[in-house]
This record gives structure tokens, C-alpha cells and sequence, in this order.
């Protein structure tokens, strides 16, 4: 029986263990009340002489004790977390669970965010579902104004003629989010504020009825053009590389005054002329304007101590510049081809 036992101390310390399924093996067949050691235990019991039994006693319960002992450090291996040992192979690839990323539009939006809180931008944000003094009157907005139409906007009640009750609807722009904080706060003001709007347009690949805007407004004594123009070729050169160049175009926002659509040079062509500037040079990444002095009056703001500027963007525009993108309904079918790619963006 001496030399059976001294045999099987050589084999339990010679089984390999490598996972559940050859742990709960190794248990049946050591461990178990139909195990090997069990039956040593049987054996045992027919054994008369004393020294004979003390001796076998103590082979059977280091064979018993050394079972165990593997059996617990296996299974506390195989079971915790990160499975390395300094025994193992570290060059085997791990099995791990893949990471989700973050959503372009979120990382661009980040981006958007971090560059402008370099020179003091804090972030603001407001209700999705607004009123119509924040969305369109405050804004200077005339009544008759086309974006009003109901083609253009979600209402909440659109059975409502009249603009002086108490009318809701679905931001189709975050300019309203100025108004909120303007109404709220004192100058200095320097907010950026990113957020979802909507518009009643026909799903296609440039147009959505939600998509991402991003609003900055300053406003403190003495705040000039110039001011806007520096601060939005900081923005471009941050953003899309630092030979980008800006243009200003003369255009017409209600609320700014004077106002301008901002092209930056090409970033796929540099500005030689391809398809995507539709041989230009140039592409169009914002709206932008000085406050017209109607809207800080409409906010409680003196517009004769005050001036300031404001500018909106499309976070979808900027992405698909940034990223090459020609289709924008892509942002909005989680199709995971699509979103892996932007598996090792960090922002
Ligand atoms: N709200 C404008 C839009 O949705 C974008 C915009 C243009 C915002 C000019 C501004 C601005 O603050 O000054 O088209």
C-alpha cells in the first residue's frame, strides 16, 4: 500500500489543471467520496497492525493534504480576474472583453469643447424642448420669419396660431442656450454649448431632423470683430491643423449683427481645389456674428456698456471634415463597422 500511495503523490502533483472543466476533474477524481483518496480512506479501515496503521495514516494525509492544496490554488488562479502567473506564458493573448469607443460625434465634441476652454470658454447648456421666446423672439427672430414655419419646426402644440402664448417646441438651434445664461448672468460672459436640435428636414445624406450644434458667445466691454475673427482662426487651426486658413463671408443671422459664414481652406486639398470644396478652395464650417444689441437689450443687458460676439456649428459638419465622412445618416444607425473605427480616438 506504501509503494500505491508514494505512486499517486507522484501523479496528483503531475495532473495539469488549466481551466474549470479540468478542475472539477481533477476533484472527482481525488477529492470526491468516490475518489481515489477516499478509497485509500477505505482501505485504511482493514489495516490491524498499529504501527503499520499509523504509519500509512500519515502517507494518506499528505496525499490528502497536497490534493487539496493544488485543488485551492488552481481554482483561486483560474477564477480571479487578470489569469498571469509568473508560470505562464505572458505572450499568449488574453482573452479579453473588447472595449466599446466613443461616438465620433462625442469625441468631436469633446475636442470642440477642450479647445475652447484653453482661452476661458466654460460649457452652458439648456432644455431640448423650448419655448418660443429662447428659440426665435429673443433671438430677433421676426413673427413672419421662415424658420417658424411649421415645415422647418417640431411644435408641441401646432394647433397654436397665436406666438404670444406660451408656445413649445423642439430647439432647432442651442442660440437659445445664450439667451438662458444671458438672462441669468452678468458680463464677462464667455460660454460654448453643445447640444441635440432638431428641424422638421428630410432624412438624407446632408441633412437629419436631429443633429449636434455647438454655440460660443462672449460678451464683455470692448469686444470687437477682431476679437471673433482671432478667436475662430485659433479654433480652425486647432482643430483641422495649423496651415489652415479662415475666410469670412457677409451673411444674415437675425440675431448677429454684422454676421458672417466663416469657409476654412480645403483640409483635403489645401486649398487647390477637389470635389469636396466643389473645386473652391474653400468649405463652409460655421455661422457667426457681433450680438445684435436688440438681443442683449431682450436679455436685461446694457448693449451701450456691451458688446459681443456668437457663433453656431454643426458637430456633424466638423466630423465628416475631420474624418472624410460623406454621408451624415451614418452618425445615427449604429452600425458597429462604422463606430469601431474610431476604436483608438481618445479625447
Ligand atoms: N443658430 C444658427 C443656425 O442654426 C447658427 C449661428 C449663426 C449661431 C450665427 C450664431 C451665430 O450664434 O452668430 O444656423
Amino acid at each position: 500500500m506504501k509503494d500505491k500511495i508514494a505512486k499517486y503523490l507522484a501523479e496528483v502533483q503531475n495532473e495539469n489543471i488549466t481551466d474549470n472543466h479540468s478542475l472539477e476533474q481533477f476533484r472527482l477524481k481525488w477529492l470526491s467520496r468516490k475518489g481515489i483518496i477516499q478509497s485509500l480512506m477505505d482501505e485504511f479501515k482493514t489495516i490491524s497492525d498499529p504501527s503499520q496503521k499509523r504509519e500509512i495514516g500519515q502517507l494518506i494525509n499528505q496525499l490528502k493534504q497536497t490534493a487539496q492544496t493544488i485543488f485551492d490554488e488552481n481554482k483561486s488562479r483560474i477564477n480571479s480576474s487578470v489569469n498571469v502567473d509568473i508560470s505562464d506564458d505572458l505572450s499568449l493573448e488574453l482573452n479579453l472583453i473588447s472595449q466599446g469607443s466613443l461616438h465620433p460625434l462625442t469625441i468631436v465634441k469633446n475636442q470642440i469643447i477642450s479647445i475652447f476652454s484653453k482661452i476661458g470658454f466654460v460649457v452652458s447648456d439648456g432644455p431640448e424642448i423650448e419655448d418660443d421666446w429662447h428659440n426665435f423672439t429673443a433671438l430677433n427672430t421676426p413673427p413672419d420669419h421662415p424658420a417658424r414655419d411649421m415645415q422647418d419646426t417640431f411644435y408641441i402644440q401646432p394647433d397654436s396660431q397665436d406666438i404670444t402664448q406660451d408656445i413649445h417646441l423642439l430647439r432647432t438651434q442651442t442660440s437659445s442656450i445664450q439667451i438662458r445664461v444671458m438672462e441669468n448672468n452678468t458680463p464677462p460672459i464667455r460660454i460654448i454649448c453643445p447640444g441635440r436640435v432638431y428641424r422638421n428636414e428630410t432624412i438624407s445624406a446632408r441633412a437629419h431632423c436631429q443633429f449636434h450644434q455647438v454655440e460660443g458667445l462672449y460678451i464683455d466691454e470692448n469686444v470687437s470683430f477682431a476679437d471673433l475673427k482671432t478667436t475662430l482662426l485659433y479654433f480652425a487651426q486647432e482643430m483641422f491643423g495649423k496651415d489652415t486658413q479662415i475666410r469670412l463671408r457677409p451673411s444674415y443671422f437675425p440675431f448677429t449683427e454684422p454676421s458672417a459664414e466663416v469657409d476654412i481652406s480645403c483640409t483635403i486639398c489645401g486649398g487647390k481645389g477637389c470635389t469636396v470644396c466643389k473645386h473652391t478652395g474653400w468649405v463652409e464650417i460655421l455661422g457667426c456674428g457681433m450680438v445684435d444689441p436688440k438681443v442683449l437689450d431682450n436679455c436685461g443687458i446694457s448693449s451701450r456698456k456691451y458688446t459681443g460676439f456668437a457663433f453656431g456649428m454643426g458637430i456633424e459638419r466638423i466630423t465628416m471634415l475631420k474624418y472624410r465622412i460623406n454621408d451624415l445618416r451614418v452618425f445615427f444607425e449604429n452600425d458597429l463597422r462604422f463606430l469601431n473605427q474610431f476604436n483608438n480616438e481618445r479625447v
